[in-house]
């Protein structure tokens, strides 16, 4: 690893875009299936491993749907959870905001109840053994209509205190932000955050929608807002987080390669961009993986990796005293390393 790569894995951080379903490894994949008596259509984890070629966001997304087939027990959940948050704690995460598909679930018959109580089982073991803090963020699956967005909102009414925001994932190009006005007003209603995946894939247009009309409170991705100088400023002027995944852009084909990631071109323009996984064990690395990849290009300065640990506290969905706090073990980290 170069100096700069450790530096970055020694950061107190924030994770704020990670989809829980996609931190399945295929060696938890193939132990949940033996476990449920589930077939895969792979015959080892190596098999997995190569089918994980992909050169746009749709490959992805059908072969993650497949592999969520093996999660059927809270139990499975909450060791999902647990993986993940190990994993995470490993790369100095202090705190994570996941997104979990509850649509992917309950189609297949699961109960939401199960995914929640699994999942806030993985949550207290990481606070409990970790220290790690953690949120839940509910996404609709925009490829499904208003009416299954409405239904999953209703279903996860009795658990609406342990869940902080809505977000929006799953196919973006075709299905954009105002197919959901209504259900993310009714979400803001209900006291909830808002995110929404945009940029991705979709268009500068999908950006500002997310803004305008689902009123988020932060961009899961945002890449190709860049295409747009009017709204670039506007990010900027506002503060809005975007939460960046260079690996998930890199194994979709967002960019061509690291070196042409735009994550430098988004902080010299203001932006309060930040360093997430994404779907990690598809991607090919968790969040200090995706730090070490954009640190060994060079483009970033020490200076510009602090500023992205800082944002990712200053993103997220805490009050302000445990933002301070963490900002404060980020400060000391910092000066440790002088
Ligand atoms: N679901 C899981 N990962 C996703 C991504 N990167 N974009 C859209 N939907 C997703
Ligand atoms: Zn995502």
């Amino acid at each position: 690893m170069t100096d700069l790569a450790t530096f970055a894995a020694g950061l107190p951080k924030a994770e704020l875009h990670v989809h829980i379903e996609g931190t399945l490894e295929p060696e938890l994949m193939f132990e949940l299936a033996r476990r449920n008596g589930v077939t895969i259509p792979f015959a080892s984890v190596d098999e997995v491993r190569a089918a994980y070629s992909f050169t746009r966001l749709q490959d992805f997304l059908d072969i993650y749907y497949r592999g969520a087939d093996v999660l059927r027990t809270e139990a499975d959940f909450r060791d999902l959870a647990i993986a993940y948050f190990d994993r995470a704690a490993a790369d100095n995460v202090r705190h994570a905001e996941i997104f979990f598909d509850p649509q992917t679930h309950t189609d297949r018959g699961i109960p939401f109840d199960t995914v929640m109580a699994g999942l806030l089982a993985g949550m207290a073991d990481a606070e409990a053994r970790h220290g790690l803090s953690s949120r839940l963020i509910l996404c609709f699956l925009r490829h499904l209509d208003e009416e299954a967005a409405f239904a999953t909102l209703k279903a996860a009414e009795p658990w609406i205190d342990r869940i902080a925001a809505v977000g929006l994932d799953s196919s973006e190009v075709g299905n954009p932000p105002a197919k959901f006005e209504r259900v993310f007003g009714a979400a803001a209603l209900l006291g909830l955050g808002r995110v929404a995946h945009a940029g991705e894939e979709g268009p500068p247009e999908y950006v500002r929608d997310a803004l305008d009309v689902l009123l988020v409170d932060r961009i899961d991705h945002g890449n190709r807002a860049l295409e747009d100088p009017v709204l670039v400023t506007r990010l900027a002027r506002e503060a809005i987080t975007l939460t960046v995944c260079p690996l998930s852009n890199l194994k979709l084909c967002v960019v061509d390669s690291v070196d042409a990631h735009p994550i430098a071109r988004m902080l010299r323009a203001g932006l309060r961009a930040t360093i997430n996984s994404d779907d990690p064990a598809y991607f090919g690395g968790y969040v200090n993986d995706n730090f070490a990849a954009i640190a060994d290009t060079g483009m970033l300065s020490r200076a510009d990796l602090i500023t992205l640990a800082r944002n990712s506290f200053l993103g997220a969905f805490l009050d302000d005293e445990a933002i301070t706090g963490h900002l404060a073990a980020l400060d000391s980290y910092v000066d440790t390393q002088r």
